[in-house]
């Protein structure tokens, strides 16, 4: 080990919102994500005593000393998050590259963007089967951008401020905790394209809105109802439990636009939802009135606030 002096030693990543493209990414189709600015603080310490190591943080930990030829010795691992897990905000991208950051820092090894991109598939690929790519794509940039997954690798297009300035303050409203995983939902979405190919025509759609959606960006205009479309296309998917789709509705009859982010879910929740209203107060108090856990934020030019945040907010329910 290079130095244990350097302990304790903290890092911190932040977690990512998909816009829209959600699964039709997989399938090289764009999609739009942002940063945000909720995160993932770890803190790495001297550890004494050996305890039991979770699968996922062995993995993380088996990587990078295939990656760089090292042992790292027993360390206790402090993880201290603004990321719901498995809510779609890519949480376990954002964990890994903490840890990833602060092996970098431990061992003095200045982790390329390629090697960081190579390792954080790895252990998506341990966490979610087979990504897209989109979750370690969105932990290593910031700002807005378009994802695109192609046999060559992926390729981001950045958008720049004059696209992102007229989104609206986006919430994010929680569906509740899927049973499934990432993987699971990923699966799902192959197997009924697989028995019902002629469904891949969503997959095509919800592509051509991200590209609408792009466009319209670019012209100063920010295309609300593309979103309750795009929400659309992923229940005829079968990505959407029974509470979201209810709770989608609610936000469209008072007027707002919602749809889920990330994978979603079916037997329980769906996770967090990114929802616009051209009426902040008014949906506000649609919210607290239903006692909806929510959160708001804005999402493309944040790239100051998602390096500096790094104070611990639950995504709970604001005093009325
Ligand atoms: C997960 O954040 C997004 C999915 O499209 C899966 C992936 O792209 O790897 C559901």
């Amino acid at each position: 080990m290079q130095s244990q002096n350097v302990l304790p030693l903290k890092t911190w990543s932040h977690g990512k919102v998909i816009l829209a493209g959600e699964h039709a990414v997989v399938y090289g189709e764009p999609a739009i994500v942002s940063s945000i600015s909720l995160g993932i603080e770890v803190e790495l310490q001297r550890s004494k005593v050996k305890r039991a190591e979770h699968p996922f943080l062995a993995t993380i930990r088996s990587t990078f000393e295939k990656q760089y030829s090292i042992i790292i010795p027993n360390l206790h691992i402090q993880i201290r998050s603004t990321l719901p897990e498995q809510s779609g905000l890519g949480s376990s991208a954002a964990l890994a590259h903490a840890i990833f950051q602060a092996y970098g820092k431990l061992y003095s090894i200045n982790i390329t963007d390629k090697e960081m991109g190579d390792l954080l598939m790895q252990s998506e690929q341990f966490m979610h089967g087979r990504p897209s790519g989109i979750d370690a794509a969105a932990v290593t940039h910031t700002g807005l951008f378009v994802f695109k997954k192609t046999v060559d690798g992926p390729v981001i297009q950045r958008l720049p401020s004059t696209y992102t300035k007229h989104i609206p303050l986006c919430f994010l409203v929680y569906s509740g905790k899927p049973k499934e995983t990432t993987g699971e939902m990923v699966q799902i979405v192959k197997e009924l394209l697989i028995k019902q190919p002629t469904r891949s025509h969503i997959i095509h759609k919800i592509g051509t809105l991200v590209k609408e959606i792009t466009k319209e960006l670019s012209i100063g205009r920010f295309p609300y109802s593309h979103f309750r479309e795009n929400q659309r296309l992923l229940e005829e998917l079968g990505v959407v439990g029974t509470k979201a789709k209810k709770m989608v509705r609610e936000i469209e009859s008072v007027g707002g636009f919602a749809k889920i982010t990330g994978a979603g879910g079916i037997s329980e929740g769906s996770g967090m939802m990114v929802c616009f209203h051209n009426d902040i107060e008014k949906f506000e108090h649609a919210l607290k009135k239903r006692l909806w856990s929510y959160t708001k934020l804005r999402v493309g030019n944040i790239e100051k606030e998602a390096q500096s945040k790094h104070d611990i907010v639950s995504i709970k329910q604001e005093e009325s």
